[in-house]
């Protein structure tokens, strides 16, 4: 997918923006708060997903303005498209002039991949936010986890519903009866997982490498302590079958499930050494890169639509050869890229550059 217009009005702190950006490497350059962000937000809503900044859409209007008005035209599924949102009590978008029933019917049709500093925490912070991370990418490349995702939550829920009352109504049959569903579903969700690792590992470990010239080496596995890699789908249904028999007691205990692939974990590793604990600022910045880029490959691999790359803020901790890379090597991928510095720019070998001043693009 290529972009080849924006327009946007009244959308945050651009009063009126009209763009025709390259289709490689775009650079947006300017001080702190003159809408650099804003811009990249703005492409970032015709994928339907909310603000990357989490915020809420009448954030989005600019203060004063009765609504903000976005188009965007991409080139995407072999034709020329055109996308409008108008953001004003809610959030409205047509595709080709058609209504959409909703925002979010735009998934699937316009691709982005976004880094923004926010997401460091992919990285620095708990297991919760990794799990978000694979299980988000795997409802894009393939729809059908969407409904084992949601199997497992509603399993989980009920069991977690019988022990919290356990106490007061033990019910052994019951238990039982979601301890087989949930080996079952159980052993879905780490399959799809675990696969989706194997090939993002692939993919990730190309873009860490050609990151730090090969100096430094990237390695990424789904619950690395457990023997899930070597394991077929009925060893993975009998190791949950006897997980759960024997968290028994902790989880009346408790009241609730203490074991699952709801408390199960994505290790990174730099050289050997957790990312998490022992990463420097611009290896853990490396990582998140690693994993969005490979994220994005594999979108285009099982899509064959290419997202674009939305890279806000990433210059910032990253040494002359990670940008050179960033900026002269993401062959092939329309990027955009945000930064402060105007001297990065001089690096950059192919491609456009954008000043932001005050809401207005030069
Ligand atoms: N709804 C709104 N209406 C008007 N202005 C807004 C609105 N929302 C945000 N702004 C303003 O937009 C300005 C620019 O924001 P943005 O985050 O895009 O800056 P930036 O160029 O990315 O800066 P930095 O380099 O600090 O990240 C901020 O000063 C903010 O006050
Ligand atoms: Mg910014």
């Amino acid at each position: 997918m290529i972009v080849r217009q924006l327009k946007a009005a009244d959308i945050r702190n651009l009063t009126f923006v009209d763009w025709t950006p390259g289709e490689q490497v775009n650079i947006i350059y300017g001080q702190n708060a003159q809408g650099k962000t804003n811009l990249l937000e703005s492409l970032w809503l015709f994928t339907g997903g909310k603000s990357f900044r989490g915020s809420k859409d009448s954030e989005l209007v600019r203060i004063g303005a009765p609504r903000a008005r976005l188009q965007c035209t991409f080139f995407a599924e072999g034709r020329e498209q055109t996308a409008e949102i108008t953001i004003e009590k809610r959030r409205k978008a047509t595709l080709n002039g058609v209504a959409l029933s909703s925002p979010t019917k735009l998934t699937g049709l316009f691709g982005a991949v976004v880094f923004s500093p926010d997401h460091l925490m992919m990285i620095k912070g708990s297991p919760e936010l990794r799990r978000r991370f694979i299980d988000a990418a795997l409802c894009q490349v393939q729809p059908s986890y969407i409904r084992t995702y949601s199997e497992y939550l509603h399993i989980l829920q009920q069991r977690n519903a019988l022990l919290k009352e356990w106490y007061h109504f033990p019910d052994d049959d019951q238990l039982e009866a979601w301890n087989t569903r949930m080996t079952e579903a159980a052993a879905d969700i780490v399959v799809a997982r675990r696969d989706y690792c194997r090939i993002l590992r692939e993919q990730a470990t190309a873009v860490y490498h050609g990151l730090s010239s090969g100096r430094e080496e990237f390695s990424l596995s789904y619950e690395a302590d457990k023997p899930y890699e070597q394991m077929t789908r009925e060893e993975i249904v009998d190791f949950w079958r006897q997980s759960l028999a024997e968290s028994r007691k902790a989880d009346i205990g408790a009241g609730f499930s203490t074991v699952g692939p709801h408390r199960e974990d994505l290790s990174v590793s730099i050289s050997g050494l957790s990312a998490r604990h022992y990463g420097s600022q611009g290896q853990q910045r490396s990582a998140v890169l690693a994993l969005k880029m490979a994220e994005a490959a594999v979108l285009r691999e099982r899509t064959g639509e290419q997202p674009v790359i939305l890279l806000d803020d990433v210059m910032s901790e990253l040494d002359e050869t990670r940008q050179d890379y960033l900026m002269n090597h993401l062959d092939g991928w329309q990027v955009f890229i945000t930064c402060c510095d105007p001297s990065t720019i001089s690096r950059l070998a192919d491609g456009n550059v954008y000043k932001m001043d005050a809401g207005e693009l030069k």
